[in-house]
């Protein structure tokens, strides 16, 4: 086992470490941005399915659900495709609205999920085309999906997923950039300058690991706290979700995810001193408000982590701690600021003497109802 962990003390650590080698493997082959084009088979082989979808539906559980989350913002923003993203549990239950002109996209790591593999069943009897994205090859959902992408991100043995997200979340980049190309909702040299982004969130991703010194010192002034707020906006609400559900998993610390804004509509109540609040606040479209949203939560002296662009000053005047990141587009920056959540959640586990790899009560993956 010590030989697998690659010199790492818990596997989710070396998985944690892996993303920028991984995310290279997943779109290794699809992204030709010298050429400006992506190709990926299983999008190619069934183009005009998802360029003539009314929907797209996407459906999974806990992790592949947050990635889900930011693919609707991708797709939506991309290629102007509605996107509604289900639960597969409810989904199965509630007797959706499924219509043969509806693309569903079934997110899952194991590709074992028995709830979004009944999701899929369901969606396929609905006549709807069912598009797999997962990362384990020949799973159960691989195999019942009409197509898919795999996310090459190599096997994830830590129960918090990691790489597997991040993957996810390249590939829904690539699928959200090829349809606008195809739809011609994006302007060709956006397009490309997504492409050239995208090349370099490898890159970006290892940078944004070089501030785990300075998590460390931050998980250990918050270890022993009960509670936690994560927030974030737009394209990083999903990641402030993500973030939350990352620390309760391994810590046992209760923790919440919100869209920024919504917090004066109930978590505001809860911040005082003893509660420290994630907030992501890269410099780009939503900055102006979530520094406003720091403000209402200094003046309530609550304790703040800032998950910065590198150079930021303003957040940087107002918040206890930073982490800094490097910049890319709204949209990938998910991707960049998904990883000091990570460390922090994984330092904070240790400190506490948590089984980080095995959390209790927690399963890779959820074969039964
Ligand atoms: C379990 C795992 C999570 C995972 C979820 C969905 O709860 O502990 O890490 O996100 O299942 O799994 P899937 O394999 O479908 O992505």
């Amino acid at each position: 086992e010590q030989i697998e962990k690659g010199g790492y003390e818990h596997f989710m650590l070396k998985e944690i470490h892996e993303q920028p080698a991984v995310i290279k493997d997943t779109f290794r082959g699809r992204l030709l941005s010298d050429k400006g084009l992506i190709k990926m088979a299983g999008i190619e082989d069934n183009l005009q399915k998802f360029t003539n979808a009314k929907r797209i539906i996407v459906v999974a559980c806990g992790t592949s659900w947050h990635a889900g989350l930011v693919g609707e913002y991708m797709i939506e923003e991309f290629a102007r495709i509605p996107v509604e993203v289900e639960y597969a549990s409810e989904f199965r239950y509630r007797n959706p609205i499924i219509n043969e002109d509806d693309v569903v996209i079934a997110i899952s790591q194991s590709g074992e999920t028995a709830d979004t593999l009944a999701a899929i069943k369901l969606a396929k009897e609905k006549g709807a085309f069912v598009f797999g994205v997962c990362n384990v090859v020949g799973s159960s959902i691989s195999r019942e999906t009409h197509a898919g992408a795999y996310t090459h991100a190599g096997p994830e043995i830590g129960v918090a997923s990691t790489k597997a997200f991040t993957t996810q979340i390249t590939v829904l980049a690539l699928i959200a950039l090829r349809l606008a190309e195809a739809k011609g909702t994006m302007s060709k040299s956006e397009y490309l300058r997504n492409l050239l982004e995208l090349e370099l969130i490898p890159e970006k991703v290892e940078e944004a690991l070089k501030e785990d010194a300075n998590i460390i010192k931050i998980a250990e002034i918050y270890k022993d706290s009960t509670n936690c707020l994560y927030l974030g906006r737009g394209f990083n609400y999903p990641v402030a979700l993500e973030g939350a559900l990352k620390l309760k998993e391994i810590s046992y610390i209760h923790a919440e995810g919100y869209p920024a804004a919504e917090m004066k509509h109930g978590p505001i109540a809860l911040i005082d001193e003893q509660m420290p609040v994630i907030v992501i606040a890269p410099n780009q479209n939503h900055y102006d408000k979530v520094v406003s949203n720091i403000q209402e939560i200094k003046a309530r002296s609550g304790k703040i982590i800032a998950v910065v662009s590198k150079g930021d000053t303003q957040v940087k005047a107002l918040a206890d701690h930073i982490i800094e990141m490097p910049e890319s587009t709204e949209a990938l920056t998910s991707i960049i600021a998904t990883i000091p959540l990570q460390l922090l959640s994984y330092h904070i586990a240790v400190m506490r003497e948590c089984n980080v790899d095995q959390p209790r009560n927690l399963a890779k993956s959820v074969t039964v109802e």
